[in-house]
């Protein structure tokens, strides 16, 4: 599945669903970044009635945003019982979700610095990566499943990362983000096969975004060419364009921003 250019121009939230029918949706990692973008962009579209939207800084720019269709949760991915408490306030709002994007990841953080080589690894480290990376996203999808059991279509995505894919390490290096996001996509692989039975309308992928300019992405953009970094807003455009597209088939696949299928 390859899409032309004509695809990435404008907001295209398109769920297969009648065109005018509203969705109701879910952003979990949108204190800034793609996630962020993710917000903005599909507010600016009248096919969401509804947007959830979590994050962690209370100082984020989301909370800036004036849209009576937005709520925005506190949550912290890596506490479970914070997972369940946001998943049941929303069931009290609505009995339906039909677009979640996760957008959490971690690369960097203080002290926390992806490994260049075997000496830098350390076990709490890479327990670090994994409880971010890859943990939080299969406890979403654990305590999100009440509100993806429903007869309307529905996407279940997360932001995963090439370097997760074990056919496409030539480089190496970054053990934990490369191994986090590499157990994220098997985690987010078997969802996909669960949910066929527990929530079968619903699509789980895993999604590529390309390098984009981000405070994640920042400090290690010296070598990559301008055309090759994206901002914010074209990554959005790019997904919001593979979410389009997505068939039932599709689900477990992890696709790359230009709807092509990535080598696990
Ligand atoms: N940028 C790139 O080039 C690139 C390339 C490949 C893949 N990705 C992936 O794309 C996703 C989004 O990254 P980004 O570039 O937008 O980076 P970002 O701007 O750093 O955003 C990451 C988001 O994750 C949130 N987060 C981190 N730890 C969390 C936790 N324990 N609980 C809840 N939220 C937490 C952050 O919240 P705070 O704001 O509170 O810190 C932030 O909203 C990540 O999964 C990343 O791995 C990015």
């Amino acid at each position: 599945m390859i899409y032309s250019e004509r695809f990435y121009h404008g907001v295209r939230v398109n769920l297969q669903r009648e065109e005018t029918t509203p969705i109701s949706a879910l952003i979990v990692g949108a204190g800034q970044g793609i996630g962020l973008a993710f917000v903005r962009q599909l507010l600016q579209t009248d096919r969401c009635d509804r947007l959830y939207a979590t994050y962690r800084n209370p100082q984020s720019e989301l909370l800036t945003i004036a849209d009576a269709r937005l709520r925005c949760l506190p949550l912290d991915l890596t506490v479970e019982d914070q997972i369940a408490a946001t998943m049941q306030a929303i069931q009290t709002e609505t009995s339906k979700l039909h677009l979640v994007i996760n957008c959490v990841g971690i690369l960097h953080q203080d002290s926390l610095q992806p490994e260049k080589s075997l000496r830098q690894i350390q076990s709490e480290q890479l327990m670090h990566y994994f409880r971010v990376n890859s943990i939080g996203a299969v406890l979403l999808a654990k305590h999100i499943q009440p509100l993806l059991k429903h007869r309307d279509r529905a996407i279940f995505a997360t932001i995963s990362a090439k370097v997760g894919s074990i056919g496409d390490n030539h480089l190496g290096g970054w053990y934990g983000y490369r191994a986090s996001k590499a157990a994220l996509n098997m985690l987010i692989r078997t969802t996909a096969l669960e949910y066929k039975r527990t929530c079968p309308q619903t699509i789980v992928i895993t999604l590529h975004p390309g390098t984009t300019d981000t405070q994640l992405s920042r400090p290690f953009q010296r070598n990559v060419p301008p055309e090759k970094l994206f901002t914010v807003d074209r990554t959005v455009q790019q997904l919001l364009s593979v979410l389009s597209q997505l068939q039932e088939s599709d689900s477990g696949e992890f696709f790359s921003w230009d709807g092509n299928r990535l080598p696990w």
